[in-house]
């Protein structure tokens, strides 16, 4: 409780006494007839108030007699809660979330009103939820439609996001405490992954080996869709299918992060499901390893976030020369964007709550300079579609990305997901252990 009431008032602080802060939750979305997809609360909404539950808002009133966190909850209700889970209500918001005021939630459009009586300005998301919108838009409004009552409200709508993501971008102690945990966990994961994957096993058979080390290990979720691609399905980034049998000559691309109390991890590791890289695999293996690695040294505080990606694309396209997939100078295959054939996605992304993680990239019309606290992922790869008659045969099909989840620290680049096997000895080792928590499902 008294980290979300200190977010709060950091937040309150960088906006000022005269703006009235609305944050609303996420809501349950429908699936089919009365099933619902799975809740996940809004990562925003979820970084102020540690509160759980939908259909639910957050208003921050500086100065409010009474104290400023006002929340708008569902109302306690035996009948319903028998049916769809437990509600804190607005007693329980206060009692046990460190709200200074719990009203229900269809009340909110009424007393905002009341909240923006006097105030100057409004800070909110706009564009995320119309129908949202309409609502704040009304109450903030209210009292110059009613000028003969003399009542000032707002007249500066402001975008709460600037101001909050960035505050989200620097992790503190404690939020780096729970990256740590979630990178060990996924870590765990990908090196059981390792040890289960087989011939003749399948892309689902691991994905639910990856996803049962997530949750037995304490995460409530994955972070994003697994992609456990074998063979050229790893050349498709997004590829989540997972349900194809692994060959004895593939690799296998597992790109999967658990959700470890609403922060994600985010690893990709790329292995032999035989246990043994063939000598094609190991030459782009080897290539992307020391991109991915030089690209990691770089993750220093004082560089630029664009340094990361510069630094890898070089070892990259430098490796790609050596392989024999390009021709030509390093200098001038970057310059005209040849090797985006191999290589066509970013280096990294920031990291957090959300998997592509707020916080902007740029500042002052130049790339962000890193400071202490800011995550990052480190994830080249080179990609060769089976098709592409251009590239040396030996390489057609391969696959193979490297992700790590880097911390800014004083003391240097800090690897949250080190302890996923990664050296082509360490991998090869791991792929001969026998699996530790999970057992294959046979003969259904
Ligand atoms: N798993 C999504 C990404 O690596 O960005
Ligand atoms: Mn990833
Ligand atoms: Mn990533």
């Amino acid at each position: 409780m008294t980290i979300f009431a200190e977010r709060r008032q950091r937040l309150m602080n960088a906006l000022g006494d005269d703006t009235l802060v609305v944050v609303p939750s996420a809501r349950m979305v429908s699936r089919n007839s009365d099933v619902e997809y799975p809740f996940r609360q809004d990562s925003d909404f979820y970084y102020l108030t540690g509160f759980d539950e939908p259909d639910s808002v957050l208003v921050l009133a500086p100065g409010r007699e009474g104290g400023a966190t006002v929340m708008f909850v569902r109302p306690r209700d035996p009948e319903k809660e028998t049916w769809t889970g437990r509600r804190a209500g607005v007693d329980g918001v206060c009692a046990r979330f460190g709200a200074d005021a719990g009203y229900p939630v269809d009340t909110f459009e009424q007393e905002l009103t009341t909240l923006c009586a006097g105030r100057h300005r409004v800070a909110v998301a706009l564009g995320a939820d119309p129908a949202f919108d309409a609502q704040v838009l009304r109450a903030a409004q209210h009292h110059r439609r009613k000028p003969r009552l003399g009542l000032e409200g707002p007249d500066v709508i402001i975008d709460l996001r600037s101001v909050l993501h960035e505050q989200r971008l620097i992790k503190t102690a404690p939020e780096a405490d729970i990256m740590r945990r979630a990178g060990r966990l996924t870590a765990e994961a990908h090196n059981e992954a390792m040890r289960l994957a087989a011939p003749g096993r399948t892309e689902r058979e691991v994905q639910a080996a990856v996803e049962y080390v997530f949750v037995a290990g304490g995460a409530a979720r994955v972070g994003y869709t697994s992609i456990v691609a074998g063979g050229d399905n790893a050349t498709i980034l997004h590829y989540n299918e997972n349900n194809q049998p692994l060959a004895d000559d593939a690799l296998l691309l597992i790109d999967a992060g658990a959700e470890v109390d609403y922060y994600s991890a985010d690893i990709t590791r790329t292995f032999p499901v035989s246990g043994r890289f063939t000598a094609a695999q190991r030459d782009v293996y080897d290539v992307v390893l020391e991109a991915q690695e030089k690209a990691i040294a770089t993750v220093v505080a004082g560089r630029h976030f664009g340094d990361i990606h510069d630094v890898s694309r070089r070892a990259l396209v430098e490796g790609m020369v050596s392989l024999g997939l390009l021709e030509g100078s390093v200098d001038g295959l970057i310059e005209s964007g040849a090797y985006r054939r191999f290589f066509m996605h970013r280096t990294g992304h920031w990291l957090g709550m959300d998997v592509h993680d707020v916080g902007q990239y740029a500042q002052h019309g130049a790339s962000r300079v890193l400071e202490p606290g800011m995550v990052t992922t480190v994830e080249p790869g080179i990609y060769v579609a089976s098709d592409d008659d251009g590239a040396p045969e030996a390489f057609r099909g391969i696959g193979i990305r490297i992700e790590d989840d880097i911390l800014v620290t004083m003391a240097g680049p800090e690897n949250l997901t080190e302890a996923a096997a990664k050296a082509p000895a360490a991998v090869e080792a791991m792929c001969a252990e026998a699996p530790r928590f999970v057992r294959p499902v046979e003969g259904l």
